[in-house]
């Protein structure tokens, strides 16, 4: 049978990417996270003295740095002109950056370029996690995922995940999440939105291991 696409789409802090990477582990398959490239990309940005607020800037600038997916579910290193950023990537300042550089539309074009020929290429198919993998990067993709779960639940996962590197306030968690989530659903440009053909999941009362579960059947199901 042909290689297997998986799209896996929905807000921050719903487990997606736990899920995603465990799902590819367990099948065999490659992982592709979509949300990194466009942190890289702001990376690049705020490192290189580029106006994040100044869209114009950022399209100008856009095709500048080599962005470079590792696509092992157990190891996904992503590089930024051979340097991996795969920590950098993480802090706060990229995420309260990268919602406004994922917004330009020549920064989608160019990173959703570069995420087909990736999903394309895996031979041994790919599961692509992200906000618009099955409403735009990959209509055609064999199963659909979108996960969901209560802003609560969001953000106690988040901060879950942040706490220990930095001080964890959740009502602030929650705050820029729910601030993160709209600016991506109410983009003009391939917004945050699930695929009218997408599976959905509310993870709200799922443990992780609950969702992969799930989300393996979806998968056993479509092919
Ligand atoms: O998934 P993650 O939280 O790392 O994504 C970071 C940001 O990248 C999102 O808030 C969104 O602005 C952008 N993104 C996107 N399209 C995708 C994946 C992520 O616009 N397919």
């Amino acid at each position: 049978p042909a290689a297997v696409i998986v799209a896996i789409d929905g807000p921050s802090g719903t487990g997606k990417s736990s899920t995603s990477k465990a799902v590819a582990a367990k099948l065999g398959l490659s992982y592709l996270d979509t949300g990194a490239q466009y942190r890289a990309i702001t990376w690049w940005m705020l490192n290189n003295g580029v106006d994040v607020n100044d869209p114009s800037a950022v399209a100008t600038a856009a095709a500048k740095p080599v962005i470079v997916s590792g696509t092992d579910p157990l190891a996904p290193a992503i590089t930024v002109d051979a340097v991996d950023v795969s920590g950098p990537i993480r802090t706060q300042e990229v995420t309260s950056a990268v919602s406004a550089v994922s917004a330009v539309p020549e920064v989608r074009t160019l990173i959703t370029d570069l995420q087909r020929v990736i999903a394309t290429s895996a031979g041994n198919g790919i599961v692509v996690e992200g906000r618009d993998i099955g409403t735009t990067v990959l209509p055609d993709a064999d199963i659909k995922i979108f996960l969901t779960a209560s802003p609560e639940a969001r953000a106690a996962r988040r901060s879950g995940e942040l706490r220990g590197k930095v001080p964890v306030d959740v009502a602030a968690t929650r705050e820029a999440l729910v601030k993160r989530d709209a600016a991506d659903a109410g983009r003009k440009t391939s917004p945050l939105a699930k695929a009218d053909d997408a599976v959905e999941v509310d993870t709200t009362d799922l443990t992780l291991d609950q969702v992969i579960e799930c989300v393996v059947t979806l998968i056993e199901g479509a092919i």
